[in-house]
């Protein structure tokens, strides 16, 4: 079996590797690569078995986990993308921490309430982010605006938001208004990519209702001051 991927710092962007027939995974592919043709080839890993996030690339244009994909002939592997290359397969992932910071993405230690079984039911899903940052690859936003907060901060937000030990929560919303909730189109390429069935539109959707709910409107939308008595306000 043969696959091509994306390298970086070579003549030949594209370089193409024959795979051993033991081969199952990407993963195993990768290290193949490593151990016995190159190794110079750089790529993130940990687990081997989905749980820590860290060996998430692009495979045929879909964002994966290589340790959970079964690598085909003629595949064709490339980085994350909206994320800076560091080397071959291993991007940066700062920026999508530091927005995850930035939408108070925390818990308020002050806070002496103990969650039940049902509390904990309602922030489940969106604990079991492994931030393996294939949602920020697929989404388009963040190909024309770089300081939108995301899907899995958007989603985590709500994580918090719904958590009962959290008291202000009008403040956690409130971080997640510019750059976040409303700039997102609703396209849906983050719930489809998740390999935690996470649904960040879905989340983002809530996050809207709940910002409403707490006296946040949508900065797009055109109220009836913005219009004159005779049409359309032209300073608008
Ligand atoms: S649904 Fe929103 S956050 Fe998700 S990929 Fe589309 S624009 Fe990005
Ligand atoms: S929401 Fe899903 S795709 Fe996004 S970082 Fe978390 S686990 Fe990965
Ligand atoms: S190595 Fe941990 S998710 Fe793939």
């Amino acid at each position: 079996m043969k696959i091509k991927i994306q390298r970086f710092n070579k003549k030949t962007k594209i370089q193409e590797f024959k795979l051993g027939k033991s081969v199952v995974t990407l993963l195993e592919g990768f290290n193949e690569i490593k151990t016995k043709i190159d190794a110079s080839f750089t790529f993130r890993s940990g687990c081997r078995s989905e749980v820590c996030g860290s060996c998430a690339v692009v495979v045929n244009g879909k964002e994966k986990l290589a340790c959970g994909y079964k690598v085909q002939d003629g595949d064709i592997i490339e980085p994350l993308k909206k994320a800076t290359v560091i080397k071959d397969m291993v991007v940066e992932l700062d920026n999508s921490m530091q927005k995850n910071s930035k939408s108070l993405n925390f818990l308020d230690l002050k806070s002496d309430k103990i969650p039940t079984n049902k509390d904990e039911k309602r922030i489940e899903v969106q604990s079991n982010c492994i931030l393996c940052n294939s949602c920020y690859s697929s989404c388009p936003i963040l190909e024309v605006n770089k300081n939108f907060l995301g899907p899995f901060a958007l989603s985590r937000n709500l994580r918090y938001v719904n958590d009962v030990r959290v008291e202000n929560i009008k403040e956690k919303l409130g971080a997640v208004q510019s750059n976040g909730i409303w700039d997102c189109t609703l396209c849906g390429e983050c719930t489809l990519v998740c390999p935690q069935n996470i649904d960040p539109k879905t989340d983002i959707l809530m996050l809207r209702t709940k910002s409403i709910q707490q006296g946040f409107s949508d900065p797009t939308y055109l109220s009836f001051d913005d219009f004159s008595p005779s049409g359309f306000n032209p300073n608008f």
